[in-house]
Parts: C-alpha cells; structure tokens; sequence
C-alpha cells in the first residue's frame, strides 16, 4: 500500500465533525449578535466615522490573513499537494484584495485604513500567529473558525449598506462573500485532507477551540471606537 493510500484510509474531519460544528456554530452566532448590536446602535447614531471604525479591525483582518496564509506556504507549503499550495496562495491574494476594497469604503466613510494592528484585534492576530508557530493544522484549523464567524455578519452588513445607500459597501461585500465560499470549502478541504495522527486531530481541536472562546467574547460593539 502506498502512503497516499494509507493515509486516505485515516482520520480526517469525520471524527470531530460534530465538535467542529458546534464550535463553528457558537462563532458565527457570537459574532453575528455583536454586528446585530452594532447597527441596532449605528441606526440610532448613523455617523460615517462610526462604521469606518468599526470596519477598520475587520480590515486589518483581511491583511492579516494574507501575511499569514503566506508563511504558512513558506513554513508548511512543501509538506502539502502543489494544487493546495496554489489554492492557498490564492486565498492570499483575495484577502489582499479585500483589504485594499474594504479600506476603500473605509476611506469613503472618512476613516482611515489599519497600517498596523488595531488593539480591537490584537488578542486574535496573536492567537492566530502563535497557532501557525504550533503545528502545520493549527493556524488553518484557527483561520477556518474566524472565517465561519465573519459569515454571522454578511446579512446585517449588506441590509446597513442597503438602506444606507452604500453602494460600493454593498458591491464589495457582495464580491467579499462569493470568496469566502471558496475560502471556507478549502479550509475544510485541507483540514479533512491532511488531518493523520490523533494528534493533529487535538492540535486542530485546540485551535479551533481557542478561536471560538475568542471570537464569542471580543467583538463586542463596546470594542469600537467612536472615531
Ligand atoms: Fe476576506
Ligand atoms: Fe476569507
């Protein structure tokens, strides 16, 4: 028996696959609920720099995402199949191009866009980075949490644009959300493909865990800044 055939026989998601929903699940309802109560709050005081405020960690997110799928290629990238390796890379590159497109709105809206990490953000860049330290999983298994809890706030994002007659809000995260389908299908994707040992599975497990404890309490509307 080949490798590759000893190793499609192993593991993969299917032994946690109803843990990972569960967690996926509290995190797009967390974070959906803190974008509910933010727009609740932005009706009532619709001040442009508010929005630009509260778009700005979501943007630096964006970037962050590509520095690190990025060295995840660099450190990870050999260990993979070259067909992920290049799926990866072009998951970089849509993030890349969401944070020059979100930064753009926020531009519009009168704010400014993140050049370094926003403090709203910095506990879940940190976790992300010391998860890519940990294991070739971790940081995608982190990654595919976050980018499951950024679902919770598409219909509320794109109703704000709407009925504030954001146009180009509602362009961008229209073509924001498109990608995202593809950026979930492939961390699932790579999870289910490269997970071997038990102890991937744990590592996978931790990370995921440790995101959702994060995004379920960080993204609080009081977060935000005024300006
Ligand atoms: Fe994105
Ligand atoms: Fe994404």
């Amino acid at each position: 028996m080949s490798t590759d055939e000893e190793r499609r026989g192993r593991e993969g998601l299917a032994p946690i696959a109803d843990e990972v929903d569960r967690l996926r699940r509290i995190a797009r309802d967390a974070v959906g609920g803190a974008c509910d109560e933010f727009f609740a709050a932005y009706d009532a005081e619709p001040e442009p720099r508010r929005l630009a405020a509260w778009l700005g960690p979501r943007c630096w997110r964006e970037i962050d995402y590509t520095f690190m799928l990025n060295e995840e290629i660099r450190r990870y990238g050999l260990s993979f199949e070259r067909k992920h390796v290049a799926a990866i890379a072009r998951h970089s590159l849509q993030e890349a191009e969401h944070y020059e497109m979100i930064g753009r709105i926020i531009e519009r809206l009168g704010g400014s866009v993140p050049t370094s990490v926003p403090d709203a953000v910095r506990p879940w860049s940190e976790y992300l980075w010391a998860c890519l330290d940990r294991h070739r999983l971790s940081a995608i298994a982190a990654w595919y949490v976050s980018e499951t809890s950024a679902t919770g706030t598409f219909d509320a994002t794109l109703a704000a644009a709407r009925r504030y007659g954001l146009d180009d809000m509602l362009k961008i995260y229209q073509h924001v959300i498109k990608d995202e389908e593809f950026h979930l299908g492939l961390g699932r994707l790579l999870l289910d493909r490269y997970i071997e040992t038990d102890e991937d599975l744990d590592e996978v497990l931790r990370s995921m865990r440790g995101m959702t404890d994060l995004v379920a309490h960080s993204y609080r509307p009081a977060a935000v800044s005024a300006t």
